[in-house]
């Protein structure tokens, strides 16, 4: 093993952090190359520093004219060069006070600083290079986004082992989580999604601290946990009941043999799908800002060995975003009107005579709802649909999932009632 990676693992050996790495998270190290004596030259070098492979003229990155021209207020070095490939440093701060505000409940519990990754996939992709091995199990409810069992299952060869996720009475069913957790000793890795795609669902209060609960006592017992909390959609909370945090909050300071790892980013948070900007953010009980810094270089050399870095100027952009006074009432407005037409939906659902295979699952946040589709195939449906010129989702047969975020409120009546409309038929035929 290279002496930068033991050197690592030697920081990290009394934490969670190191016994829970991958046979690749023990061997990746932030190497002494290109990128680190760049970074060392950048800070002494007002001669001539010929480090970097980018090109300069007068000190400042070149950018094409027609290229500039699309730039506006930012420079050559805030667009065209490159980002440090843990992301830029003042984003990673602003988002760190993001998350901090966001979050009051974690109050001053140490955390690392959020690592950049190119967007929320890739967040996850990198939690799992650094913590699953082949054949490992990793605990997922079974309403999930479709891209995590090609990810787990293909492109890191773990087992996705599901437990349902709500019960008969249509309530978030902790009891299955449990029996998962029981019939998993040992370590595990739990992947949580809130608010949820597809159901939109998130826990209430109780449910988040009865949830955490849970996962601590699973570590109390000796086992070890890492639980990976997808924050794709957070801040679209529409329910007073519902718990306004991410579940970080909770996990990041319960356990010594609790990890908890925060993947969020500004694809949803802040309308910006295209450009490609992740978090990748660690909270475990007792580990040291040193420590975590050990982790942070791991995720550096992870990152650098697969995409080197994220975008430079989306992340600058954001940066400048973060920090312009109109920055959170803009947020809100926009929140605002995907909440309307949320209430929106609901009073369609509450009024409805319609569309009775179509059972609808809860929902009280971010950007989706599903239906259950009863005696009825969802693929036919969602076929029916596209013949309509209306676009769903079916997930299996069984689930039909709709993104009410994506529908102008003057169209969702219309909306709806093409999906009943079909349903019924589909239902009689
Ligand atoms: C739960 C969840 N996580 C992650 C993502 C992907 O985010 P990104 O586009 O930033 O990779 C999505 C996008 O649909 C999602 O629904």
């Amino acid at each position: 093993m290279h002496a930068l990676a033991q050197e690592l693992n030697a920081v990290l050996e009394p934490t969670i952090c190191y016994r829970a790495l991958s046979d690749f998270g023990r061997r990746i190290y932030f190497p002494k190359g290109i990128v680190a004596q760049t970074a060392e030259a950048n800070q002494n070098c007002s001669t001539f520093n010929a480090t970097a492979g980018m090109a300069f003229k007068d000190g400042e990155p070149m950018a094409l004219p027609s290229i500039a021209h699309y730039l506006n207020d930012l420079s050559g070095r805030e667009s065209v060069a490159y980002a440090p490939t843990g992301g830029v440093a003042a984003l990673r701060s602003a988002w760190l006070s993001q998350i901090r505000r966001k979050n009051p409940s974690l109050g001053n519990t140490p955390i690392s600083t959020p690592v950049v990754t190119p967007g929320l996939t890739a967040g996850v992709a990198q939690a799992a290079d650094l913590f699953v091995n082949a054949g490992d199990v990793i605990l997922i409810p079974d309403m999930f986004w479709g891209n995590y069992r090609l990810m787990f299952e293909e492109r890191y060869g773990a087992r996705i082992v599901t437990f349902r996720f709500f019960d008969d009475h249509m309530n978030l069913n902790l009891a299955a989580l449990e029996q998962a957790l029981a019939a998993h000793s040992g370590k595990v890795l739990i992947l949580l999604n809130f608010p949820n795609n597809p159901t939109g669902y998130s826990p209430t209060r109780e449910q988040a601290q009865a949830l955490a609960a849970m996962v601590t006592r699973y570590a109390e017992a000796g086992n070890e946990a890492v639980v990976i909390t997808d924050d794709a959609y957070f801040g679209l909370f529409y329910e007073p009941e519902v718990y306004s945090e991410s579940l970080f909050s909770v996990l990041a300071a319960a356990h010594e043999n609790l990890l908890a790892v925060k993947v969020d980013g500004a694809t949803k948070e802040d309308f910006v799908w295209g450009f490609r900007i992740g978090f990748l953010t660690f909270g475990a009980r007792g580990v040291t800002p040193e420590q975590y810094v050990a982790l942070e270089k791991k995720l550096a050399g992870s990152l650098r060995s697969v995409i080197s870095n994220s975008t430079n100027l989306g992340q600058h952009i954001l940066l400048k975003a973060l920090q312009s006074p109109g920055y959170a009432a803009e947020k809100s407005a926009f929140r605002a009107l995907l909440e309307a037409r949320y209430r929106r939906i609901k009073e369609i659902l509450a009024e409805r005579t319609s569309g009775a295979p179509l059972q609808e699952l809860p929902f009280n946040s971010g950007y989706f709802m599903t239906f259950k589709c009863n005696n009825i195939s969802a693929e036919q449906l969602r076929k029916v649909l596209l013949g309509e010129k209306v676009g769903t989702i079916a997930i299996g047969d069984d689930y039909l999932r709709l993104a009410y975020s994506a529908v102008d409120m003057e169209n969702l009546d219309e909306f709806m009632a093409t999906v009943f409309e079909a349903a019924d038929k589909l239902n009689m035929s």
